[in-house]
């Protein structure tokens, strides 16, 4: 890393080194000439500047935090490149922390991201519980709430009703003549797992809806929802799950059983991510607009840090999508 400091750029260029100073932080305050000169010596001499001074000043760095429940999830990795894509455009980088669906994880995490100074945080919650989003907002750290519809007019969050995801779902696999159905999920303290288990026994309009919890919402949990299932007995015609990750280990476990889908069981996954299409049976899900989530998130983080004055809050809710695939009839 280059040692070089502002003094040697300021002699390099002929200039003091509060002109050097002018030409990082004020540059609209030095001619064009004198600025290319400066510009210069920085590029020769490799002179790279220490955040910390400007954090110092600013009373923030050049950073906003990210935190997201799983990040080997693909649907967290297309709202994290939405976010990027923003920050970067910006002149902000993003520190990136998973809570793994822990609250003691996510509070740790929020911690050091405030001590980073970041200039504020994007967050889907591993719970419903507000502690540590009022100790950033005590802190004077803005938040977001990215997947996660807030339930205060003072907050802003951007969300997809997953009530309706859940309720399309069901709609769906009723249409297709299915009468035995189950909804396999993550933890229902997840308020998106939640939420889609009360729009499918919405659409349901009280018949019987057989929930399998499980305690990830990961490939392996699925596989074993589905061993669980057939073990069981008493098959459903069809299953909802939560997530694709869930709906493509269920279709492994399923598989494995002799299991045909969609002709003995249909099945339905959420989020639509790449891996959906690409399955050995393309997986019928409800698309959320993942990579928008990220962007519109650190859109309205940025205009709530930049414009205090006149940012209005928003509390965004846009609407999934039912992309039909193979594994349902
Ligand atoms: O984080 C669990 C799930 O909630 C993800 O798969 C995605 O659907 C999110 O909304």
């Amino acid at each position: 890393m280059s040692t070089v400091g502002i003094r040697q750029v300021a002699e390099h260029a002929g200039v003091s080194p509060g002109t050097v100073s002018n030409v990082l932080n004020r540059p609209e305050k030095v001619s064009a000439s004198t600025r290319a000169r400066v510009e210069t010596a920085i590029r020769e001499l490799g002179f790279v500047r220490h955040a910390s001074a400007s954090t110092l000043r600013a009373g923030h760095s050049k950073t906003i935090g990210l935190s997201v429940i799983d990040i080997g999830n693909p649907f967290f990795t297309d709202v994290t490149a939405g976010v990027e894509d923003v920050a970067s455009e910006r002149g902000y980088a993003v520190l990136l922390s998973n809570s793994a669906g822990s609250t003691s994880k996510e509070e740790r995490n929020l911690l050091v991201l405030a001590e980073q100074r970041v200039r504020g945080v994007l967050i889907t919650p591993s719970d419903e519980g507000p502690g540590p989003l009022d100790r950033l907002r005590d802190r004077g750290i803005n938040v977001v709430l990215v997947d996660h519809p807030a339930h205060r007019p003072d907050q802003c969050s951007v969300a997809v009703n997953d009530i309706i995801g859940g309720q399309t779902a069901l709609t769906h696999l009723l249409s297709g003549g299915a009468s035995r159905l189950a909804y396999v999920t993550g933890p229902l303290t997840i308020r998106q797992c939640l939420d889609r288990r009360l729009g499918a026994e919405r659409a349901l309009r009280g018949r019987p809806l057989r929930v399998v919890e499980m305690p990830t919402m990961t490939p392996r949990a699925g596989q074993q929802a589905a061993e669980k299932i057939v073990s069981e007995g008493d098959l459903p015609d069809a299953v909802f799950c939560a997530n694709d990750l869930l709906a493509l280990g269920m279709l492994r476990g399923l598989m494995h059983a002799g299991i045909r889908v969609p002709d003995d069981i249909a099945l339905v996954g959420y989020d639509d991510i790449d891996f959906a299409a690409a399955s050995a049976v393309s997986l019928t899900s409800i698309r959320q607009p993942t990579y928008q989530l990220g962007r519109v998130a650190a859109e309205l983080l940025l205009d709530e840090c930049d414009n205090p004055g006149t940012h209005a809050h928003q509390q965004i809710m846009f609407q999934p999508e039912l992309i039909v695939r193979e594994s349902t009839r």
